[in-house]
């Protein structure tokens, strides 16, 4: 039923289970290659509404979506990231959204449990692909998980969202899962439906919109991150929190623009990126974006 790419140049070889980098001199930011899964949108419609971004009735411009994504993947290798690819599956057409599809620290892989039937599917197709990749451990998960949607790898910890899609007790699995403590945090704006819609990893702090979540919530963020960067309103309704951060880079929505000065202003370099036709879908940067934690290739050239 799925067809999944396998690495034809590079295997990734997990060279440490541990999410924990160390400190970076105060001042000065240091960028940090990462590996990622992305999935090309051969597949990309909106002809369900699953969460308030997606309107059936708005046509897509396929050939625009993949010119955007093609666009989001030679910037992060032109900084220096690795990009694997796991092809989409007709009938899906969400899976591009790869972080969704799981999550991937050091040599453990769990693929996700969609919430929606509309994506049920996505689950085993990214199953499969980790199944391919020389991890020690792949699991399916067991409770309801939207992947890095979702959970935050946040150093020596997780960040976790709950309220519309994965569920607690995923929480809890995650938990055990990779030996890391998980932090629950309620999303309570159907809007920021997912975590990463809502809160952003920068490297040791974080950038999040306190609205998306509930008091208790917000109140701990500001408790684990007394010096985060807080996002307005505006940036959080482009999905500007939606991004991607290698420490120094921080690649995110070109049409956060207040969001941008405010990372530059903390000694960040933005790079904006046009995902319009995704955007269609309640996606951006991030959700584009599953990353490998710990898992390190060998430098050979890029596989397709
Ligand atoms: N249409 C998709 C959904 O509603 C968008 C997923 C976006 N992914 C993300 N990581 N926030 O599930």
């Amino acid at each position: 039923m799925t067809s999944v790419a396998t690495p034809s140049v590079v295997t990734p070889s997990v060279v440490t289970p541990s999410v924990a980098a160390a400190p970076e001199p105060s001042g000065v930011r240091r960028p940090t290659t990462r590996e990622f899964l992305m999935c090309r949108p051969d597949h990309f419609d909106v002809h369900y509404a699953i969460n308030p971004w997606m309107d059936a009735t708005t046509p897509v411009d396929r050939a625009l979506a993949l010119a955007q994504w093609e666009t989001l993947r030679a910037t992060y290798e032109e900084h220096g990231h690795r990009v694997h690819v796991v092809d989409g599956v007709a009938g899906l057409p969400d899976m591009v959204f790869a972080a969704n599809g799981g999550l991937v620290i050091g040599d453990r892989a769990l693929s996700a449990r969609f919430a929606n039937p509309e994506r049920a599917l996505e689950g085993p197709a990214y199953h499969e692909w980790m199944c391919a990749q020389p991890f020690a451990s792949v699991a399916a998960a067991g409770e309801t998980n939207e992947g890095e949607g979702d959970f935050a790898i946040a150093r020596d910890r997780i960040l976790a969202g709950t309220g519309f899609r994965s569920s607690r007790a995923a929480h809890r699995e995650v938990a055990e899962f990779f030996g890391l403590p998980v932090v629950t945090l309620e999303l309570v704006d159907p809007r920021f439906y997912h975590l990463d819609t809502a809160l952003m990893v920068l490297d040791e702090t974080i950038v999040y919109y306190p609205a998306a979540f509930s008091g208790a919530s917000a109140r701990l963020l500001a408790q684990l991150y007394p010096d985060a960067v807080i996002a307005t309103a505006e940036d959080a309704n482009v999905l500007g929190l939606n991004g991607v951060s290698d420490g120094y880079h921080v690649f995110l929505s070109d049409r956060a623009v207040g969001l941008s000065e405010q990372l530059r202003l903390r000694g960040y370099d933005t790079i904006g990126v046009d995902l319009s036709e995704l955007l269609k879908a309640g996606g951006s940067v991030k959700c584009c974006t599953l990353e490998l934690h710990g898992v390190r290739t060998a430098a050979e050239p890029s596989m397709g």
